[in-house]
C-alpha cells in the first residue's frame, strides 16, 4: 500500500524538499503551508516529477486549527505513516536586551506550539498501528547558545526536548521519532541573515542528508559535519566561557 507523508512548511525551503524527496520515494505527500500558490508551484513540480501529491492551507501559528485539520486528514487517509513538522520562522534575531515578550511568543507559538500540534493528533493511530514516524525540524541553535537567538535557540531546544520525550515513551511501541537538526542551509530563511553563516549547506545537500536519515530511521540527523563537531565542543566548555566565547561572535 502506498505510504502517505504530511509535510509542513513544505511551500518552499527545506519542507519542499523533504517533501519532493519522499514523493522520489513513493510516498504519497500532503504539502502543507499558508500560501496556497507555492504549495501548488510544489505539488506540479512533484507532480511532473511521477509523484503523488496534494496541497493543504494551514497557519501553523494557530495551533488549534491546526491540531484539527491535521487530525481530520488523518482520519481521512486512514492514517498518515509520516509526520515532519518543519513550517518554522527565524525569530527575532536580536539580543536579549531587545527581545520584546511578543517577539519571542511568536517565534514559540510556530516553532513549537504549531510543531506539537502537527505532531501530537497523528501518534495514538501511529501506536494503535504499530507503525509510524514522526520528524522535527529542530536545529543546531538548539543545542548550543548563539548570539541574538534567544527566542529562535530557545523554540529549537524545546522541539527537540519534546521529541526526545516521545522518543522516549513511543521506541517500543513500533513508531520511529526523528529530530532533524541542520546548521545553515542556503533558504529564503538564511538569505536574510546578515553575519557570517560558517559551513553554509545547499538545498540539495541539505536534503539528500535529511532524506538519507528519514529512510534509515535516525533518531537524530545533525549536520554539516565541521559545525555538529565545534558545536559538541562548545557543549563541553564551562558555560562562563562559552557565553563569552558567543558574545564576542555578536553579529551586531
Ligand atoms: N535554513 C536554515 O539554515 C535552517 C537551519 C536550521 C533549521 N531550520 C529550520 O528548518 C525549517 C524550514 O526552514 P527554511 O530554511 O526552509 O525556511 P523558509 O525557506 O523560510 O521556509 C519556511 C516554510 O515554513 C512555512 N511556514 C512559516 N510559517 C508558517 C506558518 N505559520 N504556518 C505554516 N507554514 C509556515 C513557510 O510557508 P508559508 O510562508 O507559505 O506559510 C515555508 O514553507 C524551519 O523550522 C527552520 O527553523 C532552517
Amino acid at each position: 500500500m502506498t505510504k502517505k507523508a504530511l509535510v509542513t512548511g513544505a511551500s518552499r525551503g527545506i519542507g519542499a524538499a523533504i517533501a519532493r524527496k519522499l514523493a522520489k520515494r513513493g510516498y504519497e505527500v500532503w504539502l502543507a503551508a499558508r500560501s496556497a500558490q507555492a504549495l501548488e508551484a510544489t505539488q506540479k513540480e512533484i507532480e511532473a516529477a511521477g509523484g503523488r501529491a496534494h496541497t493543504l492551507v494551514l497557519d501553523v501559528s494557530r495551533p488549534e486549527e491546526t491540531e484539527a485539520k491535521v487530525a481530520e486528514l488523518d482520519r481521512e487517509v486512514g492514517g498518515l505513516d509520516m509526520v515532519v513538522a518543519n513550517a518554522g520562522i527565524g525569530g527575532s534575531q536580536v539580543p536579549a536586551a531587545q527581545q520584546t515578550f511578543a517577539g519571542a511568543r511568536a517565534t514559540l507559538e510556530t516553532n513549537v506550539m504549531g510543531a506539537l500540534a502537527t505532531l501530537l493528533p497523528v501518534i495514538p493511530g501511529m501506536v494503535e498501528r504499530k507503525s509510524g514516524h514522526i520528524a522535527g525540524v529542530t536545529s543546531l541553535a538548539g543545542e548550543i547558545p548563539l548570539p541574538a537567538a534567544v527566542d529562535y535557540g530557545t523554540s529549537k531546544a524545546a522541539l527537540s526536548f519534546f521529541l526526545a520525550s516521545a522518543a522516549a515513551d513511543l521506541v517500543s511501541r513500533g513508531v520511529l521519532v526523528t529530530d532533524i537538526r541542520p546548521g545553515f542551509v542556503r533558504t529564503d530563511l538564511t538569505a536574510k541573515n546578515r553575519f557570517p553563516m560558517p559551513f553554509l549547506v545547499e538545498l540539495d545537500d541539505a536534503a539528500e542528508l535529511i532524506d538519507r536519515g528519514l529512510a534509515s530511521g535516525k533518531r537524530v540527523i545533525r549536520f554539516p559535519a565541521p559545525l555538529t563537531t565545534a558545536i559538541s565542543a562548545g557543549r563541553m566548555m564551562p558555560a562562563g566561557l562559552r557565553d563569552r566565547l558567543v558574545n564576542s561572535k555578536r553579529p551586531i
